[in-house]
């Protein structure tokens, strides 16, 4: 069979289980199966497959029809158009946490030595997507999860920025040595009866607690002190999760100015709080 053909016939196969992009996802199956790029792939459509690379690549659409999501099989995310090292320690980053990413670019661009810390960094995506953009920032990237940071420390190191990405231990902002000017997280925020058992990601990265709210609950106690006077709190939110979000950091911090975003979808997706210049701490 050649690539061409496997291409197509794997794409069918993921259609006919009405999996979301077949030929984005057969294509990407293919690519992991022979290790090669995009380019290579299509430049070489008309080449066969040898038995054993066939019984790999059936290997990985069966383990696809089976749930796991391509970015796990494929060790691979994209994100802000940055290629991430993933596998199941981490969640996979979504395409809406982008937000987060650009506004955090647009308020951190015009500050001379911004100092930055993403909590919940997860593979690092967020930390690594701003010090890629602001290469005169300092990023502090948490997790409370050792599995996760050693994901984040791989990417790290893929990206060239382990002098000024540094990667901590701990729970919220507590292994934070300083207090610092931004401070961005997408914490889990799915409710706890909400999350499937057949689901791949880890529960450590999805369970908001009882009304999802929790994780983000206890950030938001713990951020005086931790954030400069005049520094911003960026929040990536559950849907419909704006106004309990927003009342709690109004009656942390009476004199923040806070503003909701919504994403592509118009879903409220972001918070974010510019706490006064007057320490409120
Ligand atoms: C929703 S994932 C986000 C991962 C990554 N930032 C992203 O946007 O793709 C939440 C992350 O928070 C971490 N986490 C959960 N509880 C935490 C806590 N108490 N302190 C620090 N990190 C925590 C999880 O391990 C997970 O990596």
């Amino acid at each position: 069979m050649t690539l061409r053909e496997c291409l197509s016939y794997g794409r069918e196969t993921l259609a006919s289980s009405n999996i979301e992009y077949p030929s984005l996802e057969s294509e990407l199956l293919l690519r992991q199966t022979l290790i090669i790029s995009r380019v290579q792939l299509y430049l070489d459509f008309d080449l066969e497959l040898s038995h054993e690379q066939g019984e790999t690549f059936w290997g990985l659409v069966k383990r696809r029809l089976e749930g796991e999501p391509t970015a796990y099989i494929s060790g691979h995310r994209e994100f802000y158009g940055l290629d991430f090292y993933i596998n199941p320690s981490v969640l996979i980053p979504r395409p809406e946490t982008e937000l987060l990413v650009e506004k955090t670019i647009n308020l951190a661009k015009g500050c001379i030595l911004p100092v930055i810390a993403d909590i919940g960094t997860g593979c690092g995506a967020i930390a690594i997507s701003l010090a890629l953009k602001l290469p005169r920032a300092k990023i502090y990237a948490t997790d409370i999860s050792a599995s996760a940071l050693e994901v984040a420390r791989a990417n790290c190191l893929k990206h060239g920025l382990t002098s000024r990405v540094s990667l901590l231990q701990g729970n919220m902002l507590e292994p934070l040595p300083r207090p610092v000017d931004f401070i961005v997280s997408n914490l889990p925020y799915v409710k706890e009866e909400e999350i499937s058992d057949d689901n791949f990601e880890p529960v450590l990265a999805l369970n908001g607690g009882g009304d999802g709210l929790e994780p983000i609950r206890r950030l938001c106690h713990q951020v005086g002190g931790k954030l400069r006077p005049g520094g911003y709190l960026l929040l990536e939110i559950g849907q419909g999760q704006q106004a309990a979000v927003t009342s709690l950091l109004s009656s942390l911090f009476p004199l923040a100015e806070i503003e909701v975003t919504p994403d592509l979808s118009g879903i409220d997706r972001m918070v974010s709080a510019v706490l006064s210049p007057i320490s409120e701490a």
